[in-house]
């Protein structure tokens, strides 16, 4: 989860490693830290600081820090809690071995106690990482090279992770590692080597990358040298190196408040542009980077997804079921990797779904997946990421941007944008005839981005309206059929930026249980919006407020019928030009952006750390 960076190289290694750190922030941010090496000498700084990276720059900033060779972290924690021993980097009893760490070591406790038994060390803070560093020390004991002991460690840890190791006794190398865990080998100008566990961080500095695989070992050296070894140590004579063509990250908010807000004002955009890459002026259906042969012979679609991008692939099984008539099956991607029986085979066509691409989940059950000879799309906003290296020439891609807060808003409407155009064109390859009828929905479709901005324009009465619920414990988000997707959503962001008790039900199954918590103190806010499912969804609105819950709900413009029975109205404009057999599968295009806002602004009253709310990363990186 957390973000690691590294420099080797002829200028000062602190600039790039707080710079690195600084653009990784969004991966993990519950304390910071870096250890650099000084120059001819076995003397080394190692700080470190726990909560926010400005807390670290603060204590870096008036001291003497200077050395060609360093290491840096930004922690998520997973074992212990985020305090100053706990951050990274980690060092050995002995003082010889010094690392960063992302991932989790399974075994740790049993390593743990072999190496305080037989090796007297003891432990100052409560991570797996601190074992991982003492046990490279008492390797590099005896062999006195922290290759051969990083190698030796690596047999023995089991779990995920990417390690940066150095030692202030052999002051001229890094020596990497990883499984299941990214790290990136980044060159540089000048003979300079960089590396960190996400390729945004070397966009600036890298126009070339290796991306190291699995259990491969990486010794860095002075003068811009490096040798890989593999999976059985052997020498790996022709590294991939991939090139890096990104624009650089910039990290600006262009004056919005917050990333978050910045990101949900950027949709109506992504829209337009995902329209133009995908629809010709014929309005035929294109995906550039896809391989549409992959359709061919397909018994069975399967899509895996973690968070929002989950809530992303409902969306798309709705679509693809209604348009195109073909089943489609759907699983958290954490859920998947624990099936006894992976019943998928070389007909199964499976999309993955993820804005990262970084994901530890997703990516494990692609791998497992693809074991079974599966045809793997990937929808996917990060070009230069694992998943899209592993989906190769099948990806459609989100062009949503770097998304920086860590809530999803902008890359969740892109992931069921192209889902849409999926359907749309697995309709036309299963029933061409339709092909004149679907020009109507496509048609819709194009309107998406205008009602987008429509909605936006309306944000403050949205804030005014939902700002009296800001001392609420708990909300209620119903919604039917595809409305449903818009609740899980609108309950996702709600809990994930206020920290508000927020759940979301189909609304019939409120009868079946959940209605047994309502009271006043617990809003419902509901799905309105005009479609097949209106009528059903209005009784069970009724249902909530005869047991005295107060109600919110989103009803689009012109319909003032329940003007006097709910509490609290928002209006979003009518996102269809007629109504025609499926007007209304677009509805969580604009059903979710009052969402996000309300969590916005409710989040923004009660003063939340918007763009990096606790407990939470961008990247989810361990399973
Ligand atoms: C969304 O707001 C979340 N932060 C989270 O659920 C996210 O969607 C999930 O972790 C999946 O991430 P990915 O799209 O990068 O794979
Ligand atoms: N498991 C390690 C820890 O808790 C690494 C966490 C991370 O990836 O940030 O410190």
């Amino acid at each position: 989860m957390c973000g690691i960076v590294a420099y080797l190289g002829k200028k000062n290694a602190l600039e790039f490693l707080i710079e690195g750190l600084k653009i990784l922030e969004y991966r993990g941010y519950d304390s910071a830290g870096i250890a650099v090496l000084n120059e001819n000498s076995s003397n080394y700084n190692l700080e470190k600081s726990a909560g926010k990276l400005v807390n670290l720059i603060n204590l870096v900033e008036n001291k003497d820090i200077k050395g060609h060779l360093g290491i840096g972290h930004t922690r998520w924690a997973t074992h212990g809690v985020a305090n100053n021993a706990n951050a990274h980097p980690h060092i050995s009893n002995d003082n010889k071995i010094i690392l960063v760490h992302n991932g989790i070591i399974n075994n740790y406790l049993e390593l743990k106690r072999k190496l305080k038994e037989e090796h007297n060390i003891n432990f100052y803070s409560d991570t797996d990482s601190e074992v991982i560093a003492n046990l490279i020390s008492v390797y590099f004991k005896e062999c006195a090279s922290i290759k051969t002991a990083v190698i030796r460690a690596k047999e023995e840890i089991k779990g995920s992770y990417a390690l940066c190791v150095i030692s202030p006794e052999d002051p001229d190398k890094i020596i990497l590692t990883s499984k299941e865990a990214p790290l990136i080998i980044g060159l540089g100008e000048d003979d300079e080597l960089y590396c960190a566990s996400d390729s945004s961080a070397l966009l600036k500095y890298c126009k070339q990358m290796i991306r190291l695989k699995d259990y491969e070992v990486a010794e860095l050296k002075k003068g811009g040298k490096f040798e890989i070894l593999d999976a059985n140590n052997n020498l790996v004579k022709q590294p991939n190196i991939q090139i890096l063509d990104h624009d650089p990250l910039h990290l600006d908010k262009q004056g919005y408040k917050h990333y978050l807000l910045k990101e949900i004002y950027e949709q109506a955009a992504i829209l337009r542009k995902l329209f133009e890459t995908h629809f010709n002026k014929d309005l035929n259906i294109t995906f550039p980077n896809l391989n549409t042969k992959i359709f061919e012979g397909i018994n069975k679609i399967l899509i895996i997804a973690c968070g929002s991008a989950y809530y992303a692939g409902l969306a798309g099984k709705t679509f693809i079921e209604s348009l195109a008539n073909i089943q489609v099956d759907i699983e958290f991607a954490s859920e998947f990797i624990t099936k006894k029986n992976l019943l998928v085979d070389d007909k199964t066509l499976l999309i993955a779904v993820s804005q990262s691409g970084e994901t530890a989940d997703t990516l494990s059950a692609i791998k497992l997946a693809l074991k079974k000879n599966v045809r793997l799309i990937a929808i996917n906003n990060r070009p230069e990421s694992t998943l899209a290296s592993l989906s190769k020439d099948s990806c459609i891609f989100t062009q949503a941007g770097v998304e920086v807060s860590v809530a999803a808003t902008k890359s969740f409407l892109a992931q069921m944008f192209c889902f849409f155009c999926l359907a749309l064109y697995l309709a036309e390859i299963k029933s061409p005839e339709k092909k004149e009828a679907l020009k109507k929905i496509k048609l819709q479709l194009h309107l998406q981005p205008q009602i987008i901005e429509q909605i936006l324009a309306r944000a403050e009465v949205y804030k005014q309206k939902i700002l009296p619920f800001a001392e609420k414990k708990a909300f209620i988000f119903l919604g039917r059929g595809i409305n449903y997707i818009t609740a899980l959503e609108g309950a996702l962001k709600l809990k994930e930026i206020t920290y508000i008790q927020a759940t979301a039900y189909p609304a019939g199954e409120m009868k079946h249980g959940p209605i047994a918590t309502l009271d006043h103190d617990v809003p419902v806010i509901s799905i309105l919006t005009n479609g097949d499912v209106y009528d059903k969804t209005v009784h069970n609105v009724m249902e909530a407020k005869t047991r005295g819950a107060p109600n919110i709900a989103i009803l689009n413009d012109g319909n003032d019928e329940l003007d006097k029975e709910i509490d609290v109205i928002l209006r979003v404009p009518v996102n269809y030009e007629e109504e025609s057999e499926f007007y209304d599968l677009l509805s969580p295009f604009v059903g979710v952006v009052p969402f996000q806002l309300i969590a916005y602004y409710l989040a923004e009253y009660m003063g939340k750390d918007i763009d990096q709310p606790r407990n939470l990363a961008k990247s989810v990186t361990v399973e």
